[in-house]
């Protein structure tokens, strides 16, 4: 059976975590598609819908059973529209689980055929957020360990601009 999947989430911005994650999941299924939320609860997202898209096309290049896109609304309904039986989520740690399990439930009564699954990432990666690596780029710090170079350049850009704004 060719199975499809669906990996959604914010990624403001990408990390190598998130990389990890659709790595392993470009190797389980045919085809997966890296789905961007414009409007993720709870949260404004730092980089543009624009931006989010492009560096992950950018850093997901060399795959070439992931597809990037965005998606507007509903996860469910953009999960059906696009004919997907899976849904994939990164799980870190402990802590993420409350939430995932939640959403999981949620997805699950809404579209009660498509599974959701969940894949940890290297032991290595389990740490990194993209809060906190934003927070670290803003500080001034080095986040070349936690993500992508092309995503790396970004951070520094945005907040050179941010920089040049306030002075
Ligand atoms: N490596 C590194 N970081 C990871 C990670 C990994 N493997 N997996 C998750 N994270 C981090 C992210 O960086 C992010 O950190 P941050 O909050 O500090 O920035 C956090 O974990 C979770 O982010 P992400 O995986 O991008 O998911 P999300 O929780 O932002 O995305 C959506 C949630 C978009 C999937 C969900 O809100 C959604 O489906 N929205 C659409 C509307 C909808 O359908 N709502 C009802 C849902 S039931």
């Amino acid at each position: 059976m060719k199975v499809k999947a669906i990996y959604p989430g914010t990624f403001d911005p990408i990390t190598n975590g998130h990389i990890d994650i659709a790595k392993r999941a470009a190797v389980l299924f045919e085809h997966v598609i890296v789905a961007i939320s414009a409007n993720p609860s709870n949260k404004i997202p730092r980089f543009s819908l624009e931006q989010r898209v492009e560096l992950a096309n950018l850093v997901l290049a060399d795959l070439n059973n992931i597809t990037v896109c965005s998606f507007n609304g509903l996860l469910a309904n953009f999960a059906k529209q696009c004919d997907v039986q899976v849904i994939i989520r990164g799980l870190r740690a402990v802590s993420d689980f409350e939430y995932e399990f939640q959403m999981a439930g949620m997805n699950r009564t809404l579209i009660p055929d498509i599974e959701t699954i969940f894949l940890t990432p290297a032991t290595k990666y389990t740490f990194i957020s993209s809060s906190l690596v934003r927070e670290i780029a803003a500080l001034g710090g080095n986040v070349d360990e936690f993500v992508h170079p092309q995503v790396s350049a970004a951070l520094r850009t945005i907040n050179k601009r941010n920089l040049s704004y306030c002075s």
